[in-house]
């Protein structure tokens, strides 16, 4: 096959739950096949090109060529970006849209917040409501190990970190799955103007919570970011709703993924539990290898080439929208050693899970301290920790970038 069939050849559904739930086999025939294949993406005109080694996965990771403001890669008659809703505008202006001196700025502002200086000052606060949800857990003898522990641990300490108060929590993931679900199934236009009310709620808390900050501040890093124009640089309206939008999704809707795709990693591997039981030194490494096989976020947001760019022999266009595969990548067995196989002492961290190049996770201290203290503190506190569902049965959310379980349900 020439090398423009390749990429022409019919490839997996990126966004559907059945790719979510088994991922690595179709992952694996595109490494092989397709190395760069095209794709179609909810809500996105025309097509994408995932990129599905490691190699050119880290490569197009790094390199600035590929852009994230659509703006600097097509000419403005041509933008062709996918349609939201104009209540929804005012998020789209953030760190993770944006290149050079301007990413740069929006990323400095909250820099310091996640640094792992400050993130390990965290470790106490994350043992107590880790502990707190567990007795609740123990209490009842069971739980939905997704709804009960590995979304609140999380949603808890950015919202503390923010300064959400414990009534909007719950309220805003309400509001914010239903964006997803809806961009997850296809004819998003008329799917996400459905869920108005949801938008226009999400955003009226958004406003409400600037405003309050602005007027009567707290030790929080809303109320910082909203004075933030005393030390210089200034946050416009928009650009502060959208920061906290970021940091307060990007904050929980992922370390959830981490915590319950690795605990069903462990409970389907028992052995590798045993071991990391009897040796709670093996904790950082598994924590590395739960996100390398989990990978929570699957395929990296998108990126445009800014110039006519070749990657593994495909010439991609300038304009062209462009998507890393993460799972893809993190499982390349060019790169690890036997890739779908558990090993929790394994010593290669060189996954991407937290991607590479300027837009790396700015959140990854927290959500390796979240992801280590959430995973040990469960199996210590419960010795027989069981699914009660065959793992085949569990259900995936569908949607972009994001890869994790609907629920699982447990007893402890
Ligand atoms: C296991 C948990 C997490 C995973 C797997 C994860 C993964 C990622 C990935 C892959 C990217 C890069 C996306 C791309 O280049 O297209 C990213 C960026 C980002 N993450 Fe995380 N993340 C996690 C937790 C967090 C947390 C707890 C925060 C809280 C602040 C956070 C905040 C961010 C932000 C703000 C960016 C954008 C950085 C930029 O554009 O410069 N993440 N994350």
């Amino acid at each position: 096959m020439s090398t423009t069939e390749t990429h022409r050849a019919v490839a997996p559904d990126i966004v559907s739950a059945a790719f979510k739930a088994d991922p690595l086999p179709a992952c694996a025939h595109l490494r092989a096949e397709q190395p760069v294949a095209r794709v179609s993406v909810p809500g996105v005109s025309g097509e994408a090109y995932l990129v599905t080694r490691y190699e050119d996965a880290a490569a197009v990771l790094r390199d600035e060529r590929f852009v994230k403001d659509v703006r600097n890669a097509r000419d403005p008659g041509n933008l062709r970006r996918p349609w939201v809703p104009g209540a929804l505008k005012p998020l789209m202006h953030t760190m993770l849209d944006n290149d050079g001196a301007e990413h740069h700025r929006l990323r400095g502002l909250v820099r310091d917040t996640f640094a792992p200086r400050y993130v390990a000052q965290l470790e106490p606060r994350v043992q107590q409501v880790a502990g707190e949800l567990l007795e609740r857990m123990a209490a009842a003898g069971k739980a939905d190990l997704v709804a009960d522990y590995a979304l609140l641990l999380p949603l808890t300490l950015i919202s503390e970190i923010l300064g959400v108060d414990e009534r909007d929590r719950l309220r805003f993931r309400r509001w914010f799955n239903s964006l997803v679900a809806a961009s997850a199934l296809g004819s998003t236009s008329l799917r996400l103007l459905l869920k108005l009310p949801d938008i226009l709620a999400m955003m009226r808390f958004l406003r409400r919570l600037v405003a309050e900050r602005r007027e009567r501040p707290r030790d929080d890093l809303v109320s910082r970011l909203a004075g933030a124009g005393e030390d210089g640089d200034r946050l416009t309206g928009n650009e502060l709703l959208a920061m906290v939008a970021l940091l307060l999704i990007a904050g929980y809707e992922t370390t959830v993924n981490l915590i319950a795709t690795g605990t069903l990693l462990l409970l389907t591997h028992p052995d590798e539990l045993v071991r990391l039981r009897q040796d709670p030194e093996l904790m950082g490494p598994a924590v590395e290898e739960l996100l390398r096989l989990g990978s929570p976020v699957d395929v990296a947001t998108e990126r445009y080439a800014r110039e006519d760019v070749e990657v593994a022999g495909v010439a991609l266009p300038r304009g062209s929208l462009v998507l890393v595969g993460i799972v893809s990548a993190n499982t390349d067995d060019a790169r690890f050693e036997e890739p779908e196989r558990l090993d929790l002492a394994r010593e290669d961290h060189h996954h991407v899970a937290f991607g590479l190049g300027p837009h790396y996770c700015l959140g990854a201290p927290l959500a390796r301290l979240e992801g280590r203290v959430a995973i040990g503190s469960l199996i210590r506190r419960f010795p027989d920790l069981r699914l009660t569902v065959p793992p085949e049965q569990l259900r995936w959310r569908a949607g972009v970038s994001l890869r994790g379980l609907v629920s699982l349900p447990v007893v402890c």
